[in-house]
């Protein structure tokens, strides 16, 4: 499967990174970055550090430094002042292409249907689809983490709203809308804390010795130590394409609202679409995934 990553790292995206290099089931043939966590120049320099610490050669293309409109908030108050966890990780060697987000999204869907695992605002892949709508045909599935689904359960951002789809809302419903299969993972199962890193979880991750869990270690043991629970919210998107069988979902169609006071608001109508949300998680099965992930 042909892969592209679209994030805003942010800690969870890179523990989503981190685990996505270097999987022998998939071919990552590149990543983009957006605005989100942090500002456009610390996510891109974030993705090549965590690229140059996987010991990985993939591409990193500079996406869109805002949303499509408003403003971009950030989140350096969960994610660290440089959004790695304040773990203050190697300055990186390598650089970004010169090639923007949207355009190298379509270059790699030329060749081959393209999937997609997005865990930042969508900006990038609503630029993709509005400077490229023939090529929606090229994308297999996107697999995002956005949004919350089950009315018992609350945003991150407002009561209605998480924090990707707040930070672009109509980005998020241009690409919900785009006919396109959709598997999304929202807050509500995404805040299982069994599926959390606390500090046993991080004792386990500190046991395995190989580069890839000591810059996961690095990277989570702040937040970890300060918030006593770091939730792997992008995870889920990915372990949604490599996993499947450890998730149950729903069929819906999803609108977001875009203004007012529930912008960011995902609203599902369930039975029939091409959307599927995440509604249950094997969490004893999520934990075995991440600890080997990791090995
Ligand atoms: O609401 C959680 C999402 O917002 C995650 O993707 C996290 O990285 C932040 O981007
Ligand atoms: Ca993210």
């Amino acid at each position: 499967m042909k892969v592209l990553l679209d994030v805003d790292p942010g800690v969870d995206d890179a523990m989503m990174l981190l685990l996505a290099l270097g999987n022998q089931s998939i071919d990552v043939l590149g990543i983009t970055t957006v605005c989100g966590n942090v500002g456009i120049l610390k996510a891109t320099e974030n993705a090549l550090k965590i690229t140059a610490a996987a010991g990985s050669q993939v591409a990193v293309y500079r996406g869109a430094s805002r949303p499509l409109s408003g403003k971009c908030m950030h989140a350096t108050g969960i994610h660290g002042q440089d959004g790695l966890g304040d773990s203050h990780l190697p300055k990186p060697m390598n650089k970004p292409e010169r090639t923007k987000a949207a355009q190298a999204i379509s270059e790699m869907a030329e060749n081959q249907r393209l999937s997609i695992v997005a865990t930042g605002p969508l900006t990038n892949i609503a630029m993709f689809l509005d400077s490229y709508p023939d090529m929606a045909k090229r994308i297999e599935r996107i697999f995002l983490m956005g949004g919350v689904y089950c009315p018992k359960s609350t945003g991150n951002v407002t009561p209605f709203a998480e924090f990707n789809f707040y930070c672009d809302p109509e980005a998020a419903d241009r690409v919900m809308a785009s006919g396109i299969e959709i598997v999304a993972a929202g807050l509500d199962v995404t805040m299982d804390g069994r599926c959390a890193v606390d500090c046993s979880m991080l004792a386990k991750m500190r046991g395995i010795k190989t580069a890839k869990a000591s810059t996961a270690c690095k990277i989570i043991s702040n937040p970890v130590s300060r918030q006593s629970i770091f939730h792997l919210h992008d995870v889920f998107a990915l372990f949604a394409m490599l996993h499947p069988e450890i998730f149950e979902s729903r069929t819906c169609r999803v609108r977001v609202e875009t203004a007012g006071k529930q912008r960011g608001r995902s609203i599902a109508s369930f039975g029939i679409g091409n959307i599927k949300v995440l509604s249950k998680v094997n969490a004893e099965m999520f934990q075995e995934k991440l600890l080997r992930g990791l090995s």
